[in-house]
């Protein structure tokens, strides 16, 4: 090779991973940050790294460096040798705010057990991480709902948005049954203003209490009942509902457990029933919901696709199966 074509050759660019590697020392300074407490000791008053570490017997030269780096993430702000939280700190990490993230954000940062997901797949043994079906992982998600029980009204625009894309309209003796509904807005956007929807929730006891105060927030308690406990133990009833919705469920249970919960469901739906299955699918992977998270955090679950489901849901006796606008899936009982 001479000089010439040597200056010819075109090397890529290696953009994407020169942005994983920014990326990955960003976690780590979080991680540690949230570890410590930062935000509670600087909104307390120990504000300067001087302070910070005698006060807590940290390591000076650490202490700054964290607190430095935190500003560059936008978590603290300095001025002179002060530190400041920002708004967002102010908001969601310090820990006497309704819509404080830390609890849920430190657990759930471990969902690659510790560097244990390339074993798990090489073995295949998992969840490695909390298994996300079981009671003891409800706290993650009344964490994780935090904002949206908080500033409940993004959240109704986009419930407004997913019962329009379906075609779903609120009626006087709508009959609904949200299953795993955490916070449940979703199907409260339907009762708000529309006394005639009744919605009956089933989630762990321990996400109800909280999907409750919410619906109370909303004015709709009075048209919630609660079914609290296992889903799979529960019992949903027969042809009893209109409208049955599962949303962000499917996706951590296997086919086989998906497979009996669209047969009880189907059970509980009246003639022309519809169910509503919102989950992440295949067919448009996500950075904030890779497909290797569920695989991680459940024993068969994935993200299915579109075809997938129509399969499970013909075989629990579905029909007029739709996949509407991407994401939701309907599909009728005949
Ligand atoms: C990702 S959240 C989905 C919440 C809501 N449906 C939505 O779409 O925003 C999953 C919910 O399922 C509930 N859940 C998971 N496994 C369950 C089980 N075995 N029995 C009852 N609820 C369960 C969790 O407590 C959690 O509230």
């Amino acid at each position: 090779m001479n000089d010439k074509s040597a200056k010819k050759q075109n090397f890529p660019k290696p953009k994407v991973i020169d942005q994983l590697n920014e990326d990955g020392y960003k976690i780590p300074i979080f991680r540690a940050a949230m570890e410590l407490e930062v935000w509670a000791k600087v909104a307390a008053g120990e504000d300067t790294a001087e302070i910070l570490a005698e006060k807590e017997n940290w390591d000076v030269h650490g202490t700054q460096a964290l607190l430095d780096d935190l500003c560059a993430l936008k978590l603290l702000k300095k001025r002179g040798n002060r530190y400041g939280l920002t708004t967002e700190a102010e908001y969601f990490l310090l820990p006497d705010k309704p819509t404080y993230q830390v609890s849920f954000l430190k657990k759930e940062f471990q969902w690659e057990g510790n560097g244990q997901l390339a074993k798990a797949i090489r073995t295949g043994k998992r969840p490695i991480h909390y298994k996300a079906t079981k009671d003891d992982a409800a706290d993650i998600w009344i964490g994780f709902y935090a904002c949206d029980w908080a500033d409940p009204q993004s959240y109704l625009e986009s419930a407004n948005a997913l019962w329009k894309t379906l075609k779903i309209r609120p009626r006087t003796r709508l009959r609904i049954l949200d299953i795993a509904c955490g916070p449940a807005p979703k199907t409260f956007a339907l009762a708000m203003g529309n006394p005639g929807v009744r919605i009956t929730l089933v989630d762990w006891g321990q996400v109800l209490k909280t999907s409750l105060e919410f619906a109370d927030k909303l004015g709709v308690k009075k048209q919630v009942t609660t079914n609290a406990g296992n889903l799979f133990a529960a019992d949903f009833g027969l042809n009893q509902f209109d409208l049955a919705f599962l949303g962000n469920i499917t996706h951590f249970l296997n086919p086989e457990e998906n497979r009996r919960l669209f047969q009880k469901t189907y059970g509980a739906l009246v003639h022309e029933g519809v169910l509503a299955l919102d989950a992440h699918r295949h067919e448009y992977p996500n950075p904030a919901g890779p497909e290797l998270w569920f695989y991680a955090v459940s024993k068969g679950g994935a993200a299915y696709s579109f075809q997938e489901y129509k399969v499970m849901l013909e075989q629990a006796g579905f029909t007029k199966i739709e996949d509407v606008a991407k994401r939701p899936i309907k599909a009728v009982k005949p």
